[in-house]
């Protein structure tokens, strides 16, 4: 199975990938954990995406192409993996259409998250996180059962610097502006598949489940 993921900030991505990569048996590569994770170890490119990723615009396509190039001829990737926020430009999509040609592999799906811009932001500013496994919660809407604690791994929860009101406006726009042209790049290719992705969580789940058949 060899599947992207799509949708605007808060759109669900991470969510829904966690129990995704469990049923698929596949790597889970999200470009944003990955970035988190060069900023945590202070390396020369965590410092350079963090500037980026705090104003609430893209990192630079040869950073993240290059990344993510290194990421897929890992051998984990043979049997498939799911893209998480990646791609968001043009460029990048087309960038990795030759990636995977070269690879000698195809994909399945592009799975777009629909999400009402209304609701983004609130989900945003209400996530917390785990500092050891990533899964995402919400104040209101996924509360852990434990407050601050995350129920897989007991890990401590945390808020994301870029889910505040400024920086979390500035992504929606930015995923207007530079990511939704590849809802149409995808249409076109017949690789788009479209879920209400404003409903609960394992009904979502359930939908993309059915779309992938
Ligand atoms: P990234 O980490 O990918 O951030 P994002 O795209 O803004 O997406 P999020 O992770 O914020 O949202 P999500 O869709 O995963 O939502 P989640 O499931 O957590 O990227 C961060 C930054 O890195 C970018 O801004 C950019 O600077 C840089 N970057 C990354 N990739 C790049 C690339 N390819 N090129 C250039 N730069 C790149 O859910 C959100 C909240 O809602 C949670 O609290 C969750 O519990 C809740 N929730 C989820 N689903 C539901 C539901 N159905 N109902 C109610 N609540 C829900
Ligand atoms: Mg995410
Ligand atoms: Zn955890």
């Amino acid at each position: 199975m060899k599947i992207i993921l799509m949708g605007g900030p808060g759109a669900g991505k991470g969510t829904q990938a966690g129990p995704l990569v469990e049923r698929f048996g596949i790597p889970h590569i999200s470009t944003g954990d990955m970035f988190r994770a060069a900023i945590k170890n202070g390396t020369e490119q965590g410092l350079k995406a963090k500037s980026f990723m705090d104003a609430g615009g893209l990192v630079p396509d040869e950073v993240t192409i290059g990344v993510v190039a290194e990421r897929l001829a890992q051998p984990d990737c043979v049997k498939g993996f799911l893209l998480d926020g990646f791609p968001r430009t043009l460029a990048q999509g087309t960038a990795l259409a030759e990636i995977l040609d070269r690879l000698g592999m195809k994909l399945d799906g592009v799975i777009n998250i629909e999400v009402a811009e209304d609701v983004l932001i609130p989900r945003l500013t209400g996530r917390r996180v785990c500092r050891q496994c990533g899964a995402s919660y919400h104040m209101v809407f996924n509360k852990p059962e434990k407050e601050g604690v995350c129920g897989q791994c007991a890990g401590e929860l945390y808020q994301r610097s870029d889910d505040n009101v400024e920086t979390a406006k500035n992504r929606l726009l930015t995923y207007n502006n530079q990511t939704q042209p590849l809802i149409d790049f995808y249409q076109k290719q017949g690789l788009l598949i479209t879920v209400n992705g404003g409903q609960a969580i394992e009904q979502v789940f359930t939908d993309i489940l059915k779309a992938l058949g």
